[in-house]
Order: C-alpha cells, then structure tokens, then sequence
C-alpha cells in the first residue's frame, strides 16, 4: 500500500501524521524545510477558546471548545510517544483591564460570554492581584477564564516530531513538494528534485504555504494569507513571577515553566515580510508592562515575527477538496496549537474511512468554491 502523504511539518502534519501511524496507516510527510519550525514555533500556545471568542465565530468556537477537551489525552499520548513533556499549564487565564475604556470592552466580552454560558469569572483589580501578585496595582477588573490553559508550543514540536518517527512514520525534510498530481485512483506529489512519490491519499498541511502549492485547480486553491504577529521572548527572573496567561488590552503574556514569557502579538496585513520593527517591539513592550509593570527589569532573549495561516472568513479549511485524493488542513489562524487534536483526530479518521465526520462539516474547503456559499461572496 502507498503512504499518506502529507505536505508540511507544523503542529497540524505532524500530528495528523502521528494519529494516523500510531493506528497502522503508513505515512510519509515532505517539510521543504526543518519539521516545527515553521507558524507553530513562532506562536505563543495558548488554548484559549473563551478568551479569543469571536462575536460572529460561534461554530469555530464550538470546534476550539472541543479541540481544548482533547487536549489532555492527546498530551498524554504524546508524551507517551515521545517521552518529552509538553507543558501543559491549566492555571487559565486572566483577561485584565487597565483604564476605562478597556473595562469597558471587557464587561462587554464578559456579558457575550455569559450569554454563551462559558465558565468565566469577574474579578475586581484586587481579586486578580491575589490570583496574580504581578498584575498592575491600577487594573480596574479582570475576567478569570480557569479553563483556557496553555502548552509550550516548541516542546510541543519537538515531542510531535520523535513521537511520529518512533511510531514508524518517515520524515522527509529539506524537500519540498512542487506539486500535487491529483488522479483519483493513483495520487501523487511531484518534490522540487522531480520525484515523483505515488500515495494513497495527500493531506496539505502547509500552514500559510498552502496556496503556492502546485497542481490544484483554482477553485481547490486554499485562500490562505499571512498576518504578520511580531513577538518578543523576556527570561523570568526572580522574584518576578506570572503563572497565568496574562491578556491585556494591546498585549498577552504567556509564562512557561522553563523560564520563558512570550509577549505577543501584533497583528498586521504584511504579506509575507517577517521583520521585527521598533514600533511593534515598541507596542508589545508599552501594552505588556501596562499590565505587568515588573517586567521592566526581566532580560529580552529574543524577538521574531510568525505568519498567520487565514483564510477568509477566518475558519480553518478541513476536509475533502474537489480535487481527487487531496485533503486540506489549513489555515488555522490563531487557533492552530489550540485546534491541533481535533483536527489531527479528525483528519486521520477522513482519512482512513473517507467520512467527514459532523466537527469537520462546518469547515469544509469546498464552502470557498461552492457557488452556492454566502462564503464565496465574501
Ligand atoms: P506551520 O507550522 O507553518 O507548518 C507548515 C509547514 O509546511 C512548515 O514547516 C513549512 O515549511 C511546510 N511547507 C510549506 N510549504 C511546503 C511545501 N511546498 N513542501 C513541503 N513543506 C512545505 N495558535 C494557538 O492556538 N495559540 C496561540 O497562542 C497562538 N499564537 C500565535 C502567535 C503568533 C505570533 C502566530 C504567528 C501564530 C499563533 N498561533 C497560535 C497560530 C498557530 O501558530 C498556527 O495556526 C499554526 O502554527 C499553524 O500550523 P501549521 O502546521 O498549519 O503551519
Ligand atoms: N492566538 C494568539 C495570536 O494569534 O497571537
């Protein structure tokens, strides 16, 4: 039998190649460059369904919520596999307010989530400060969400890729594929030094990539474009400490248990340019020490800029496309580490029975293509 190929070695082609191989179906995954150094190494981990809730995004809150319920099983298996902690943290998150402008904002997300039913709690700015003693003195309130936890993404990465090979799944890396060659009864992808690699089926997990990708018909072209997020990485140092995932108005924290404190992001329509400015470190700087002053003294280890994968209407693309043999999973945005064992779960289940189950429906890739879909229009 031929493997499944999969296109790209990010959270999302790692982990559905780790789900398919563990149950026996053999798999083979091209990354044009290092595997899990691509969106997911740049991102800051959080699994953070309440806290990123989009007024008008209630079915990807739905798929976020249950991607967040799997998350402890599929860190165990993971770990299992692979030996290598992930961090996973439930301490939640604090969602703060420092004037009033963002307080009011915030009573406004609290009143949504209420009506949603989520689990999350209002706190004055004393009640956050006992939570988290490094929270401003001056914050105003704060949403408590004890339910949106965080991983450390790069461990993550790491233990996705020994947890693949040591299930028998083969990692190609520093070959990228030009071109899938779709056929209903043979697939195959054509890499850059013009193999031609036969499959049983392609999955396309190329993250912010996947609409370069040759050999798709236009309307199978995943509409998948960049938005920029600058971050910056401080080292923790005592006596400064954070717990939490700290979200403020114009910057989060997100404190690991190695020592390191991701701030992030920007957000910003650059097309594929990844540099770092002085005025994105400029923000990130002013909007974290809004919230958590004592990080004025804490080392600055690194900054970098990552590429969201979005597509139009922001939900990710999962599922059968209309050209024969190719699956997408693709454009995660900024839910990709969040939406890792739904999607991982799910696509190897299409693969290996070819049903879409009722948590991919909704995402089809096809909704873009559909003349009938209001998505088309947008
Ligand atoms: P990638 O990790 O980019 O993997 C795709 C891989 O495909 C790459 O390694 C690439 O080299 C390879 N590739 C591309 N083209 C080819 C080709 N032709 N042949 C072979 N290989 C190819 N999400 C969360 O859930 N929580 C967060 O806190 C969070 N924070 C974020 C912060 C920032 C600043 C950013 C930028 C993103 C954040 N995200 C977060 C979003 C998340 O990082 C992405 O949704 C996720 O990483 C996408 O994963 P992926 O596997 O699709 O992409
Ligand atoms: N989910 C966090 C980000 O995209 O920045």
């Amino acid at each position: 039998m031929n493997d499944v190929v999969i296109v790209g070695g990010g959270t999302i082609g790692l982990s559905i190649g780790f789900e398919l191989v563990r149950e026996g179906t053999p798999v083979t995954i091209f990354e044009r460059g290092t595997a899990g150094r691509g969106t997911s190494w740049q991102a800051a981990g959080m699994l953070a369904p309440d806290a990123e809730i989009g007024f008008e995004e209630l079915e990807l809150y739905r798929l976020n919520r249950e991607s967040l319920r799997r998350w402890p099983d599929f860190a165990s298996r993971v770990e299992g596999a692979s030996g290598i902690d992930v961090d996973y943290r439930d301490e939640g998150t604090l969602i703060v307010a420092d004037d009033r402008d963002s307080a009011e904002a915030l009573r406004r997300l609290y009143g949504f989530q209420q009506e949603q039913g989520l689990d999350v709690e209002w706190l004055t700015g004393e009640d956050a400060r006992e939570i988290e003693p490094f929270v401003a003195p001056r914050l105003s309130a704060a949403i408590y969400s004890s339910t949106d936890h965080q991983v450390d993404n790069r461990q993550l990465l790491r233990a996705l890729r020994v947890a693949f090979e040591a299930e028998g799944g083969t990692l190609h890396e520093d070959t990228p594929v030009e071109a899938v060659l779709p056929d209903e009864d043979a697939p195959a992808v054509r890499t850059e030094d013009d193999t031609r690699v036969e499959a049983s089926r392609i999955v396309v997990a190329s993250g912010v990539w996947s609409r370069e990708l040759g050999g798709l018909t236009p309307d199978a072209q995943p509409p998948v474009r960049p938005v920029k997020g600058q971050m910056i990485q401080l080292q923790r140092k005592p006596p400064f400490d954070l717990q939490h995932v700290i979200r403020g108005p114009d910057a989060y924290l997100a404190p690991k248990s190695n020592g390191r404190i991701v701030v992030g992001a920007t957000s910003e329509e650059m097309g594929f340019d990844t540099t770092v400015t002085a005025g994105g470190l400029y923000d990130l700087l002013e909007g974290a020490w809004e919230v958590v002053p004592g990080i004025y003294d804490l080392p600055v280890e690194d900054t970098w800029a990552g590429l969201r994968p979005a597509s139009r209407d922001h939900a990710p693309l999962l599922g059968e496309t209309s050209v024969p043999g190719v699956i997408m999973a693709t454009g995660h945005y900024r839910h990709g580490i969040l939406l890792t064992p739904v999607t991982a779960e799910e696509i190897a289940n299409l693969v290996r029975t070819g049903e879409t189950s009722s948590w991919l429906e909704p995402f089809s890739p096809m909704r873009f293509s559909d003349a009938q879909s209001p998505h088309s229009l947008a």
